[in-house]
């Protein structure tokens, strides 16, 4: 069968292979005892503002919502989205011209290259990062530049690390802060430096911003808080994190008119936009639910704060996570050897606890493992005692 070489490109046989060890671990003997603990996928275990979904419900069976949703018809979510970002940031958007929906950030970060890049150019993407920043840039046949994150400098992007010519060549930055999967919130600063650099080179400043309201320590730096972002800046939010909504696939960019032009033109050729009913629902969460991410901040503080207990308790040397989410943990020493994708499945064979390779978010990810807060802390803690348990009797 003829099938691109871009797509031996991708690479993305980490994650592939991890679900393949969690098919085989709930199939084998272990899992019977000791089931699987999933905390590998940022998918959260908490519900979305059952009002959201009552909107969705009731829309359900308006006959619009079963055509297709051209993006005309989407003006009444971007209006509403125009409403959370005046609130939000202080910011006037033109819903018409500086909105768009999206299925996803995830959708939009990796349809975002082909707006913007032709063949061979340069996007410069952090290292770890975000897995589709990168996807996108290689399906468009961008080439991607690595900006190295380094835990001893707070994973703070150190643009020094950049000759002049190589940020010359640079036509897309793709930066994420509050940052997976480092569990960072980072800081506006960093954000501002970015933007001065694209402007320098002319190049185009993506920031997929999904974890906005979820910060834990300090306050989530936001593009649209720089001043000058029209220049050069497009920003994704996303209903799947703040609003518990993953599976219902809402987001929308808020960007200069010229990139919300023209992403809109790559997703005209790949598909119409969700249904009205889904923005519906969307509608209702950003109009009366804005502080539903709020909420659910004391929760995850919970959450890290019990695990991070639980797993020093058994002689993990956790960082603190300044996000909500995830937890960024280096490799145990007794593990180091092994290398993240070996870890994690050796971890998984012997707890029942799944978490992911670092590697899987890139080169820089190595030595690290990923791990999602998406079960109640008592689970939580359940999990980090098999972890040490399986530690303790390696090898
Ligand atoms: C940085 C980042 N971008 C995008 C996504 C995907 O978001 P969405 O569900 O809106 O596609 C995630 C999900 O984990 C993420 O961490």
């Amino acid at each position: 069968m003829p099938i691109s070489e871009r797509l031996g490109l991708l690479g993305s046989g980490v994650f592939a292979r991890m679900d393949q060890h969690k098919r085989s671990y709930r199939l084998s003997e272990a899992c019977q005892a000791r089931p699987l603990l999933d905390l590998s996928l940022g998918s959260t275990d908490l519900a979305p503002p059952p009002a959201v979904l009552k909107s969705m419900a009731a829309a359900l069976l308006a006959p619009a919502s079963s055509s297709y949703c051209l993006n005309a018809s989407t003006l009444p979510f971007r209006e509403a989205a125009a409403q959370w970002v005046q609130q939000r940031f202080g910011v006037t958007v033109d819903p018409l011209r500086e909105v768009l929906l999206l299925v996803g950030s995830q959708e939009g970060t990796a349809h975002l290259p082909l707006a913007v890049l032709n063949p061979g150019e340069k996007a410069l993407l952090l290292d770890p990062g975000y897995p589709s920043h990168r996807g996108g840039v290689l399906l468009a046949g961008g080439e991607p530049v690595l900006l190295p994150l380094r835990a001893a400098q707070g994973w703070r992007p150190c643009w020094g690390q950049l000759s002049p010519s190589q940020i010359a060549q640079l036509k897309l930055l793709v930066l994420g802060f509050p940052h997976n999967p480092t569990a960072t919130v980072g800081q506006q600063q960093w954000l501002d430096e970015a933007l001065a650099l694209a402007k320098t080179s002319g190049a185009v400043l993506a920031h997929d911003n999904p974890y906005v309201d979820l910060a834990l320590e300090g306050q989530a730096p936001a593009l649209l808080r720089c001043e000058g972002w029209r220049e050069a800046g497009i920003e994704f939010f996303s209903f799947s994190k703040g609003w518990c909504l993953g599976g219902f696939r809402l987001a929308f960019a808020v960007g200069a008119a010229p990139l919300i032009e023209a992403l809109a033109q790559v997703k005209a050729v790949v598909d119409f936009n969700q249904s009205l009913a889904l923005q519906a629902g969307a509608i209702t969460a950003l109009q009366q639910f804005a502080d539903w991410p709020a909420q659910l901040l004391p929760i995850y503080r919970a959450r890290r704060d019990a695990m991070a207990t639980a797993l020093r308790a058994q002689g993990w040397q956790v960082p603190d996570a300044s996000m909500a989410l995830y937890h960024w943990l280096p490799l145990p020493e007794a593990l180091l050897g092994l290398g993240s994708e070996a870890a994690c499945a050796e971890l998984l064979e012997r707890s029942g606890v799944a978490l992911t390779p670092g590697v899987g978010f890139g080169p820089g990810g190595e030595g690290w493992l990923r791990l999602a807060l998406v079960a109640e802390a008592a689970v939580l803690q359940e999990g980090a005692a098999r972890l040490g348990a399986a530690l303790r009797q390696w090898p």
